[in-house]
C-alpha cells in the first residue's frame, strides 16, 4: 500500500500495533467472503438471552431482518453485562456542565440510575412498544432516559434540544408518544433555552401526551400542569423508583428507537432501528474504527439528539465498556479554549467531532490550543459532512500533533453505523473517508445504474444489507421503499453523490436531494419552507443551501408575500425570528429575499438549482423545463 496516489498519510507502526485490526485487507477479505460469519462472530461477543437462528433473513427485501429468533436487550449489554465484570466500578460516564459542574457515573451507578428511571416510567404506565419523546439538553439524565426506555422495551424518540415548537409538535404527534421527558431548561452559551415552555406550547398543538416528566437543570420557575407534569427529583424519592428494574427480553427485531430526520419531500421521517442488529453494528464499528480499549477516555462531541449521539455517545461506547465523556455547552464558552481545557483535564484519548466545529475553532488560532497538553490524544474523528483538506490538516497538525490518525466516517441516520470509514491501520487521504467498512459493498452509479469510472461523480449506493440498517419508516413502510430502494431496485440509495479514485478511496461530495447540511445538522428545505409559510404574511417560499466557510452551508430563502403586504427589512427580521420560533435557531435563514415569482417546472416543482445558481452568480444550466 505504499504507492497510493495523492496526499497520503501513513499510520505509524505504533498505531498499527495498537489497533484491533492491524491488517485491514486481511479482515476485509474475510468479511467479504464470509459476510454472515463475520457478523455472527461480532454478535457472539455480546449477551443474548437466546441465540439467533439465522443471521440475515432476506425473504421480504428490502425489509431485511438480522439475528432472527435471537433475544437480547441493548440496555442489558450497555450496563448490566458490565456490572458482572471487572468494569463494575469503571467510569462509564464523565459529564461537565457548561457552568463547570462535574458528575461521574461508574457502570454500576449508571445501571442503578437507569433502573430508577425505568421504574418511574413504568409507574407512569409506559409499556413495551410505547413511544416516549425525549426533549432535553445534554445532561446525564438524557442518557439515562434513553437507556431506561430500552430497558423496558419502550421506543424512544429523541428530539434535538435545539429544535423548537412546531418541529417538536410535529414529531410528538407523528410518534403518538404518551410520555414526554424534558428539562426546565438547558444552558447554552451562558443563557437558558426554555425547554419546558417550548414543550408546553408544542403540547397545546399535539394530542396523545399524558405525562410530562421534568428534570430540573436550570432552576428557573416553570409552569407545571396538575396531573400531567411531574418533577423527576420528586418521583425519584418515592418507593416506586427502586434502583433495580427487571430487564425486558427483546426480540432482535423489536424496535429500539425512532429518530426523525429530513428527507426529500414533506415531513421528517421516523427512522426505525432495532435492538439486535443496531447493537451489533454500533458495537463492532466503534470497536474497530475508534480502536476502543479499556484505558481510553472517549469523547464524541455531538448531541445525543442526532444519530451520531445515539450510536456513538450512548450505545456504541457503553456496549464497548468504554469511559465516555459528555459536555453540556458550547465549544467556545466562555473562551475558545474550553474544549482543549476539558480534553486535557479529563485525559481524552479519542475525540470525535464535525468539520464545522473544527473550522469554527480553527478561526480562533492555534494559541488557544497550545495552552493545553493534548498529548493524551491518540485518535481523532470527523463526521457529518465532507471535511475540507485544509481543516483536516489543521486538525491533524494542531490538535493531533501529527500523530493521531483521523477517522473520517461517512454514514447516516438511516445506516445507524459507520459505512465508509478508515480503521487506524489504513493510510489516509485528507477529505476521503477511505473505503467501505469490512464486508460492505458500495458503488457509485450513473443515472442508468452503471458504475462510473475512476474519479467520475455519481450516486452513492449500498449493495448488501448491514446489521444496523434502518428497518422502515415508522408508520410509513411504503415511503421507506420508494425513498430508498426504488431508484435502483434492490440497491439502497444514499441520497449522496460521490467519486472513487484509482486507489478505491471514496470521496463523498454531498446531497443530491433537498436536504441541506447546516453545521452538520440535517434539515429539509420543505420544513424551512413550511415554517415560513405558516407566517400570515407569506404566500410561498423556497429554501436553498449556499456554501458557507464555517457552517458548510447556510440557508437562503426566497419568499413571495401575500397581496398587499409591504416588503421591508423589519419583515425580514420578523420572518427569521418566526422560523427560529417554529423550527429552532438552526433552521433560521441567513438571508431572506422577497420575490414576485419562483422558478418552477411545468408540474409545479420549485427548481432550487436555478435559485442556487442565481444566488451564486452562476449559469443556471438547462432551463427547458422552466415554466415561469
Ligand atoms: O451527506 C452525508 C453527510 O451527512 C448525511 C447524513 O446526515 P445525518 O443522517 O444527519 O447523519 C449525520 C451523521 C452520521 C449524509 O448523507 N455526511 C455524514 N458524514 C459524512 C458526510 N458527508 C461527507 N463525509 C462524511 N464523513
Amino acid at each position: 500500500m505504499s504507492d497510493l496516489k495523492g496526499d497520503v498519510y501513513y499510520p505509524s507502526q505504533e498505531v498499527i500495533n495498537h489497533a484491533h485490526v492491524p491488517n485491514w485487507d486481511e479482515l476485509n477479505d474475510f468479511a467479504q467472503n464470509n459476510y454472515e460469519e463475520f457478523w455472527a462472530k461480532q454478535a457472539e461477543e455480546l449477551h443474548w438471552f437466546q441465540k439467533w437462528d439465522k443471521v440475515i433473513e432476506d425473504a421480504e427485501k428490502p425489509f431485511y431482518k438480522w439475528f432472527v429468533g435471537g433475544k437480547t436487550n441493548i440496555a442489558y449489554n450497555c450496563l448490566d453485562a458490565h456490572t458482572k465484570t471487572y468494569r463494575r466500578n469503571k467510569l462509564a460516564l464523565i459529564w461537565e456542565g457548561e457552568d463547570g459542574e462535574e458528575r461521574t457515573f461508574s457502570y454500576f451507578a449508571l445501571y442503578r440510575e437507569t433502573s430508577k428511571f425505568a421504574n418511574i416510567l413504568k409507574s407512569l404506565g409506559v409499556k413495551k412498544g410505547d413511544r416516549v419523546t425525549i426533549y432535553m439538553g445534554r445532561v446525564p439524565e438524557l442518557i439515562m432516559a434513553m437507556l431506561a426506555c430500552a430497558r423496558i422495551g419502550a421506543i424512544h424518540s429523541v428530539i434535538y434540544g435545539g429544535f423548537s415548537v412546531e418541529a417538536l409538535h410535529e414529531r410528538i404527534d407523528d410518534s403518538q408518544s404518551k410520555v414526554l421527558i424534558t428539562c426546565d431548561g438547558a444552558f447554552q452559551r451562558g443563557k437558558i433555552v426554555p425547554l419546558k415552555s417550548i414543550a408546553d406550547e408544542a403540547l397545546q398543538r399535539a394530542g396523545a401526551v399524558e405525562h410530562v416528566l421534568v428534570i430540573k437543570r436550570t432552576g428557573q420557575e416553570v409552569y407545571m400542569e396538575q396531573g400531567r407534569d411531574m418533577w423527576y427529583h420528586e418521583l425519584e424519592k418515592l418507593p416506586v423508583a427502586a434502583p433495580n428494574c427487571p430487564i425486558e427480553e427483546m426480540d432482535a427485531e423489536d424496535p429500539l428507537f425512532i429518530l426523525y430526520t429530513s428527507g426529500t419531500t414533506g415531513k421528517p421521517k421516523a427512522i426505525l432501528h432495532t435492538h439486535g442488529g443496531y447493537m451489533v453494528g454500533t458495537y463492532t464499528t466503534l470497536k474497530y474504527v475508534f480502536d476502543i480499549h479499556d484505558d481510553d477516555r472517549y469523547w464524541c462531541a455531538a448531541d445525543p439528539g442526532w444519530i451520531t449521539g445515539h450510536s456513538y455517545i450512548v450505545y456504541g461506547p457503553f456496549l464497548n465498556g468504554a469511559t465516555s465523556f459528555m459536555y453540556e455547552g458550547a465549544p467556545n464558552f466562555p473562551y475558545p479554549n474550553r474544549w482543549w481545557q476539558m480534553a486535557e483535564r479529563y485525559g481524552i484519548s479519542i475525540l470525535y467531532t464535525a468539520p464545522t466545529a473544527i473550522r469554527g475553532l480553527m478561526r480562533f488560532g492555534e494559541a488557544w490550543v497550545n495552552r493545553h497538553d493534548l498529548s493524551g490524544l491518540r485518535l481523532l474523528g470527523s463526521v457529518g459532512e465532507p471535511i475540507n483538506p485544509e481543516a483536516w490538516r489543521w486538525y491533524h497538525r494542531v490538535i493531533g500533533k501529527e500523530k493521531c490518525p483521523i477517522m473520517d466516517t461517512w454514514w447516516q441516520t438511516e445506516t445507524g453505523m459507520f459505512m465508509i470509514t478508515p480503521t487506524p491501520s489504513l493510510p489516509l487521504k485528507p477529505g476521503s473517508g477511505t473505503k467501505p467498512f469490512f464486508g460492505l459493498q458500495m458503488d457509485i452509479l450513473n443515472e442508468e445504474g452503471e458504475p462510473v469510472g475512476a474519479n467520475e461523480e455519481g450516486y452513492l449506493v449500498i449493495k448488501n444489507p448491514w446489521p444496523a440498517m434502518m428497518r422502515t419508516i415508522y408508520n410509513d413502510p411504503e415511503r421507506f421503499v420508494t425513498q430508498y430502494w426504488s431508484k435502483y431496485p434492490g440497491l439502497y440509495m444514499t441520497g449522496d453523490s460521490a467519486k472513487r479514485d484509482e486507489d478505491g478511496y471514496y470521496w463523498v461530495i454531498g446531497r443530491v436531494d433537498d436536504v441541506i447540511k447546516v453545521s452538520g445538522y440535517r434539515l429539509g428545505t420543505a420544513e424551512i419552507e413550511s415554517a415560513l409559510v405558516s407566517h400570515h404574511d407569506v404566500a410561498e417560499a423556497a429554501a436553498i443551501g449556499i456554501p458557507h466557510e464555517v457552517r458548510g452551508n447556510t440557508i437562503y430563502a426566497y419568499v413571495i408575500l401575500k397581496q398587499g403586504v409591504e416588503k421591508s427589512p423589519e419583515l425580514v427580521e420578523l420572518l427569521k425570528a418566526h422560523v427560529g420560533h417554529e423550527m429552532g435557531p438552526i433552521g433560521k435563514p441567513e438571508k431572506i429575499e422577497f420575490v414576485d415569482a419562483l422558478p418552477k417546472t411545468r408540474s409545479g416543482k420549485i427548481m432550487r438549482r436555478v435559485l442556487k445558481a442565481q444566488a451564486l452568480g452562476q449559469d443556471p444550466g438547462n432551463l427547458s423545463t422552466l415554466e415561469e
